[in-house]
């Protein structure tokens, strides 16, 4: 297994371009379960769960070719509906097969997926909402059986704004007879890209980006021909380690709108960011930075996915820090990695109080899930002496070449592998 190896106290400058975004590529290569023909994408991050879903798309029968970051996907000849317990455990976002299967073949076998570190993370949403649609549900051996000869517009209001689930749904929708209308929707802007990369398709499909969807069914829908946005939650991080550093980076490929509440609370820290003409995004960090609170909230709030970067921040801060989780039950599994770099840290359930302290210490650390392992790595840049991450395969699910950008910005960082 690989590892990290961080010589940190290296102030980050320079400029870095963000990649294709992870949470966005994962349901738009599902997309293309809903046409046949051929489906291009481009800006596909080069990371593992991609290489999972290109796995799962060709069990499922679709042939894939890709050259760097630009995917080609031919689903016409999808001969399998069953989505198998030994790729959907490894990413469990492999559930989003299931409306697409459905609305195309009236049918899918899809692994329940079973908890991650960070929580139970049922579906019992995405399948009320099939359900709804006409789906008959039933589950056999850990797999979930759905069957629907045509699926039928429903009106569907979920008990939480689920991302995977609003997805589910409008695929689902999109090939169903009549009017489906999806209240306290997910409104993260990968719900907005969905949805405009469906309507590209040939979808009907109004109000993504709001908590409230409608969707037209049509009798079918055509290839996708689509770029990836950039993703923000990269994005954030690398803002963060500018921040922990004193550093003073540029971005290209930030879309403003995606990462307000973050900016927003950076700011409040003392961080510089600002777009410059040319559309970069500039962030300096300040000597030090003062301690702020935050509670992670479905989008427009906090992103629960920038929480374990954020707390690697204040970790450092001036002051105490409290940060709440609200979103996942058990996403603080990175405080104990933290408390071994010397950060003061404790935890009343779902809140954690960060007192800042004067510096972290470099110190060996185990990533446990993907976005702890990024706040170890930032822990690491800024920490004395050296900081070895390891367990980084979480790091790989979601970064694309982490190590290397952040070499280019001027970090002492290397990936050392590991004898098994
Ligand atoms: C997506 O996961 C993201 N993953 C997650 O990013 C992100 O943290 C999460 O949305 C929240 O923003 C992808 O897009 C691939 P949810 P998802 O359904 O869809 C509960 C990362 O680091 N829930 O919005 O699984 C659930 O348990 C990953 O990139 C139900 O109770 O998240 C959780 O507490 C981690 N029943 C909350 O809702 C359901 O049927 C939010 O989950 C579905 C969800």
């Amino acid at each position: 297994m690989d590892k990290i190896v961080i010589h940190g106290g290296n102030r980050l400058k320079g400029e870095v371009k963000v990649s294709g975004a992870k949470n966005s590529a994962l349901p738009l290569l599902f997309a293309t379960i809903l046409a046949p023909g051929i489906h291009r994408l481009s800006n596909v991050p080069a990371l593992r769960d991609i290489a999972t879903v290109e796995k799962l798309l060709t069990i499922l029968g679709a042939e894939i070719s890709r050259k760097d970051n630009e995917f080609s996907v031919e689903a016409t000849r999808i001969s399998s509906v069953e989505a198998p317990y030994d790729l959907v455990r490894t990413m469990r976002a492999s559930v989003l097969v299931l409306g697409p299967l459905l609305a195309r073949f009236g049918h899918a076998r899809v692994s329940l997926p079973g908890g991650c570190a960070i929580g139970a993370r049922p579906i019992n949403l995405h399948l009320k909402g099939l359900e709804a649609l006409g789906a008959r549900i039933s589950l056999d051996h850990g797999y979930v059986e759905a069957r629907a000869r045509r699926l039928k517009g429903a009106h569907i209001h979920f008990d939480l704004p689920t991302v995977g689930g609003t997805e589910n749904i409008m695929m689902a929708a999109s090939l169903a007879r009549g009017t489906t209308i999806l209240e306290n929707a997910a409104c993260e802007p990968e719900i907005t890209e969905l949805a405009e990369a469906l309507n590209s398709m040939g979808a009907r499909i109004e109000g993504a980006g709001t908590d409230r969807i409608r969707i037209e069914g049509v009798q079918e829908l055509k290839p996708l021909e689509f770029t990836v946005m950039p993703d923000r939650v990269e994005a954030g991080t690398f803002m963060i380690a500018a921040a922990m550093t004193r550093g003073d980076i540029r971005m290209s490929g930030v879309r403003p709108g995606h990462l307000e509440a973050l900016i927003s609370k950076l700011r409040e820290t003392g961080v510089e960011i600002n777009f410059e003409e040319n559309g970069k995004l500039r962030v300096k960090g300040p000597r030090k930075v003062a301690s702020v609170n935050i509670k992670t909230l479905p989008h427009p709030g906090f992103p629960t996915d920038m929480q374990a970067q954020f707390m690697a921040l204040m970790a450092m801060g001036a002051g105490t820090s409290v940060i709440t989780e609200s979103v996942f039950e058990n996403r603080f599994m990175h405080v104990c990695e933290l408390q071994r770099m010397g950060a003061d840290i404790t935890i009343e359930g779902n809140t954690a109080t960060v007192k800042g302290v004067k510096g972290l210490l470099g110190a060996p650390v185990m990533a446990t899930d993907l976005r702890a392992s990024a706040s170890l790595v930032l822990a690491g840049l800024a920490a004395e002496n050296t900081t070895e991450v390891s367990r980084i395969y979480h790091l790989d699910r979601g970064y694309e070449r982490i190590e290397e950008k952040l070499r280019g910005l001027g970090a002492h960082i290397e990936r050392v592998s590991e004898p098994m």
